[in-house]
């Protein structure tokens, strides 16, 4: 018998990327989702439909991180050896507007879940191991470069505090009663499924969309960030790293490298032979309260402990969004018989 994943988050970004690793691997892979007015399985839809009837290897139940009651429920049915943890209201800027819900889901809905687990574990005398996606954003304003393991948290938004939280908790439930939980400190993560609300998606989604006709200019926020920009797909492999070590551990995921918004914007464009600076605009509207300057990681301690690094340099990663995104942009002139 393979193993039984459970995801949360399974329909964003990392977890369809996760699923995909896990299904690769043998494992039986279940999915939470929470309801919608309509479907949000667009990322994961290809893994419920190549599966033969009774052969199915993923599978989806309803849930939220609201709800502690769901949560154990759905511990019950699914009786995991692993349990990733990736749902989260993940965008820092909307973390601002709606402070008290994201506290809510990213923090205490960690505990819920840990909560269910540690229950579960000792009624059932099972070892569930846990995940927790952990932020680059918990080092906020940061105390050094490159952030490592032992860097201090300084967090600057509703949503990092609420990750520190839960980091905490993960490190208390492994150090109070036991559970092989582990913390994967990841930074900044993309891919052509990033939302299209983050700032690298923004940005290849709108320049393919200009290069087509489709769009006039694109509007953004603070141009001076830095972030170290991975590729999704390599941080999953991470995730799964951590879950298969003899000993519980937190973790930094990182490229090494940063690089600012502008230069992101760079080679996106010129990937696509247009001036940004033409196209560009800067609206107040999208810029935060509080900012992160620079994030750098240090993941020496994952490259030796796990023998990860990761695989798509930074240059590869514009291209693969660009070119995804200048596909769609095609396929949304044709759909409109342009
Ligand atoms: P994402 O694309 O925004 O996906 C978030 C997932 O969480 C979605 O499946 C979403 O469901 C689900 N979700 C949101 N609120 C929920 C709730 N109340 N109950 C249950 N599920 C809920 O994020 P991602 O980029 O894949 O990131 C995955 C995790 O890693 C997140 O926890 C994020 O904070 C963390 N992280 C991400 C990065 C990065 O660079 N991507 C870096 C560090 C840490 P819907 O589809 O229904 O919205
Ligand atoms: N979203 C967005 N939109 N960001 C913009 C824009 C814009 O129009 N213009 C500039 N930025 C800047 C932001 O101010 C930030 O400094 C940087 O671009 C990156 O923003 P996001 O792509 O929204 O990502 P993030 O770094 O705030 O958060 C992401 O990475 C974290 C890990 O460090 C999210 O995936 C988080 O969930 C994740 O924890």
């Amino acid at each position: 018998m393979g193993k039984v994943a459970l995801i949360t988050g399974v329909t964003g970004q990392d977890g369809s990327y996760l699923a995909e690793l896990l299904i690769s691997k043998g494992y039986a892979v279940h999915g939470m989702v929470r309801r919608s007015s309509s479907f949000a399985t667009g990322r994961i839809d290809h893994m419920r439909r190549s599966f033969e009837p009774g052969k199915q290897r993923l599978e989806l139940h309803y849930g939220d991180m609201g709800d502690a009651t769901g949560l154990r429920g759905i511990i019950e049915k699914v009786q995991p050896d692993e349990v990733y943890n990736l749902a989260a209201q993940s965008h820092v800027r909307i973390s601002f507007d709606q402070p008290e819900y994201t506290a809510d889901v990213v923090g205490l809905g960690v505990l819920r879940l840990l909560e269910a687990i540690r229950d579960y574990n000792q009624r059932h005398n099972r070892a569930i191991r846990f995940y927790q996606a952990g932020s680059s954003e918990m080092f906020g304003k940061v105390a050094e470069v490159p952030q490592r393991e032992t860097t201090p948290f300084h967090p600057r938004s509703p949503y990092a505090c609420a990750k520190a939280y839960a980091h905490w908790q993960t490190v208390n439930y492994r150090e109070a009663y036991g559970l092989f939980a582990v913390n994967g400190i990841l930074f900044n993560h993309e891919s052509p499924r990033r939302g299209e609300n983050f700032v690298t998606r923004k940005i290849t989604r709108s320049a393919a969309r200009i290069k087509v006709g489709l769009q006039q200019k694109l509007m953004l926020g603070n141009l001076d960030a830095k972030r170290d920009w991975g590729f999704a797909g390599d941080y999953v492999e991470a995730m799964w790293m951590m879950m298969q070590q003899p000993e519980p551990g937190d973790y930094v995921i990182a490229t090494g490298e940063t690089h600012s918004v502008r230069e992101f914007l760079d080679l996106a464009f010129d990937r696509l032979k247009l001036d940004w600076r033409e196209l560009v605009g800067v609206d107040p509207r999208y810029m935060r309260p509080s900012e992160v300057d620079i994030l750098c990681g240090d993941s020496s301690k994952a490259r030796s402990l796990l023998g990860w690094k990761p695989r798509v340099s930074f240059e590869e990663l514009v291209a693969m969004m660009v070119d995804a995104d200048l596909e769609l942009a095609q396929m949304e002139l044709r759909s409109r018989g342009l």
